[in-house]
Formats: structure tokens, C-alpha cells, sequence
């Protein structure tokens, strides 16, 4: 079979261009503890209100330097709005809504989820020295959309507190 010589380059560019790609992807997930959003389980948004942990949102210690962090998203705000946690901690979020889909993402961080009625998102993620992250909302979700957001407040005397 004749391959015109700029085609054969093209093809090898792409083969190179998708292993360099996959690699780089592997390499993400088993030297760089990065990992992929996906959902957690399901909660039921008409009763999410009482349904332990969404009835207390806020921050719990797991581990030496671990945190589960249970967040509602509801029209317009995060419960709770303001995060808590010390330096170079690691968090695992734990993100439900009550009403309609929103966004969950995190400022200078790898955190970028949707969160869907009915469904918990999970992500993980490692947090540095001292600094402030805001947190928005960035799915369209009504009037008050440009209002919601909230922040992650790493280091400082008042971490890692339960509930707020
Ligand atoms: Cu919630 Cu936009």
C-alpha cells in the first residue's frame, strides 16, 4: 500500500503525540497522586438536610494531616462558606446539592467538579503553605450565580475545626 510521504509523517507525529499523552497521564496518576473526580455515592436531595454527614457540613480529621470535608452547594451559597485547614493538608471533598446543579471549583487549585441533585462528587486534593483559595461556582445556576462562592483558608491559628 503507497502512504504519501507527508501523510506517513503526520501519522507518526500522531502515534508519538498520543504515547507521550498517555504517558504523561500515567505518570499523573502513579507518581502525582492525581486524581479524577467521580461520584461517590447518592444522597437524596429533598431530605439531604438531615441525611448524616450533610446535616453537620464542615471539616473532620481522618489522619495525621487528612481531612474529610462534607459542603453543600445550594442556591446561592456554600455551607459551610468558609474552609478551614492546616498547612499542607490533604482534603477529600465531599460536595451534594439540595436543589440544582453547581459548580465546585477551587482557585489555583487541580479542583474543577460539577456537583449533580442526587449524586455526591468526590475530589482530593493537597494543599501548600499558608494562603487563601476562593471557592466559585461555576455552572450557571440562577440569579444569584455570581454570588456563590466561598473560602478555603489554609493555615493560620483557627484550622481544622468540626462543623462552622
Ligand atoms: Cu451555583 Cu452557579
Amino acid at each position: 500500500m503507497h502512504v504519501d510521504y507527508y501523510e506517513k509523517i503526520f501519522l507518526w507525529l500522531t502515534i508519538a503525540m498520543l504515547t507521550v499523552m498517555l504517558v504523561a497521564i500515567g505518570n499523573g496518576v502513579l507518581n502525582h497522586d492525581i486524581t479524577v473526580a467521580g461520584p461517590e455515592g447518592r444522597v437524596d436531595p429533598l431530605t439531604i438536610d438531615s441525611t448524616p454527614p450533610f446535616d453537620a457540613p464542615g471539616v473532620f480529621q481522618t489522619g495525621d494531616n487528612t481531612f474529610d470535608v462534607y459542603l453543600i452547594a445550594r442556591k446561592w451559597q456554600f455551607q459551610p462558606n468558609e474552609i478551614h485547614l492546616p498547612e499542607n493538608a490533604v482534603a477529600t471533598f465531599y460536595v451534594a446539592t439540595p436543589d440544582i446543579v453547581h459548580g465546585f471549583k477551587v482557585i489555583d487549585t487541580n479542583i474543577n467538579i460539577m456537583v449533580l441533585p442526587g449524586e455526591i462528587s468526590r475530589v482530593t486534593q493537597r494543599f501548600g503553605a499558608a494562603r487563601e483559595h476562593l471557592i466559585v461556582c461555576h455552572e450557571y445556576c440562577g440569579t444569584g450565580h455570581q454570588a456563590m462562592f466561598g473560602r478555603i483558608v489554609v493555615g493560620g491559628a483557627d484550622t481544622a475545626e468540626d462543623g462552622s
